[in-house]
């Protein structure tokens, strides 16, 4: 039987952090084992609330890319690929424009989400959602369909999106004959990693993230800014680790005296300073091997190229014969 198919993107407008590792990206390192893996590079997308800053997409496409490898993304197994580099998917997404509403896209919760957190951000400005920011949900369903995507593995943020998918090709099969298939969320179960400032999601806007190409000195300051228990002044105060985000990264990394660590902060046997130092050694080393893959691919450009020529040119293999199909159901196939 022929492995199942999973699609699935992720924006070019920033690094990826720790939250990624232990979150969606770490996620796709697993599953890139078993399921034939596409993972789509969203240029287009970012360009929908980016368009007036092209460099910073540019620039991020090739940092997603060496990220995305770094993190553990085999290329000899998962096809990385760019977004505006399959232009099938932009028209399928005119197609699927027809099939929606615009009182649908309204309602969609996870544009109806982010249009409010321009709004907060900007102001008044923020009124002015485009009619392709609007409409990303739709080029999302392209995206997918494009690729044939059976399984897109997402968090819970993003499943509206599927949703809004999955209408569009019931929609289209009913009205031009069976052609799409209908794909499925598939949850990722990873908790939410909380930032260095002990929000509850460690995220690049909200300026409270550990890089994966951090470097050890970056850690280090990072780390020696995050908050303790505040009740402890002196090196031996007792005090409570379930408030401190120092012990909850010793957790996330799962040190392996985790319970002295609790214990000694319990009894007022540790300090914060060397608490801290103790933890921005676990942290550089558990990054140690993202950096090295990523500073083996930093010196290998063509090699990245290659990778992103390759995957790309999978990707587009695929969306043609899907858009072929798309166009001879809907009758507009006059050439082919
Ligand atoms: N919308 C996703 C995000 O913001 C990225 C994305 C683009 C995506 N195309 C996709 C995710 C297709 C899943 C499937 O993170
Ligand atoms: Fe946090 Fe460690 Fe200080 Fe306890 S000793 S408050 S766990 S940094």
């Amino acid at each position: 039987m022929s492995k199942k198919t999973i699609l699935t993107g992720i924006r070019p407008t920033g690094n990826l952090h720790v939250g990624h590792l232990f979150g969606a990206v770490g996620n796709w390192v697993k599953l890139q084992d078993e399921y034939e893996t596409f993972i789509e590079i969203a240029d287009v997308q970012a360009l929908t609330d980016n368009f007036q800053d092209p460099d910073k997409v540019r620039r991020n496409v090739k940092e997603m890319t060496l990220d995305l490898l770094a993190a553990g993304i085999d290329p000899a197994k998962a096809h990385i690929f760019i977004q505006s580099a399959v232009p099938e998917i932009a028209e399928l997404t005119v197609f699927y424009s027809n099939l929606v509403t615009m009182a649908r896209l309204y309602r969609n919760p996870t544009v109806k989400t982010e249009i409010a957190q321009k709004k907060s951000v900007f102001g008044n400005q923020g009124e002015s959602v485009t009619y392709g920011f609007v409409g990303y949900p739709i080029s999302q369903a392209a995206d997918i369909t494009a690729l044939e995507g059976e399984l897109v593995p997402v968090g819970e943020d993003q499943l509206p999106l599927i949703e809004q998918c999955r209408e569009i090709v019931r929609k289209f099969n009913h009205i031009y004959g069976p052609t799409l298939k209908e794909p499925e969320p598939l949850l990722s179960e990873t908790p939410r990693i909380k930032g260095l400032d002990g929000q509850e999601k460690m995220g690049k806007s909200l300026g409270n993230a550990l890089y994966l190409n951090d470097t050890p000195e970056v850690v280090a300051e990072k780390i020696k800014k995050v908050i303790t228990d505040p009740s402890k002044i002196k090196k031996d105060d007792p005090a409570n680790p379930d408030i401190c985000m120092v012990y909850y990264y010793h957790k996330l990394m799962q040190t392996d005296h985790l319970a002295t660590v609790r214990e000694e902060c319990e009894q007022g046997k540790r300090g914060c300073v060397a608490c801290k130092k103790e933890l921005i050694e676990t942290i550089n080393q558990y990054l140690e091997p993202f950096r090295k893959r990523r500073a083996y691919y930093e010196q290998h450009e063509e090699e990245v190229e290659k990778i992103l020529i390759e995957g790309t040119k999978a990707a587009r293999k695929r969306a043609q014969e899907v858009l072929k199909q798309v166009k001879k159901s809907m009758k507009i196939d006059y050439f082919d």
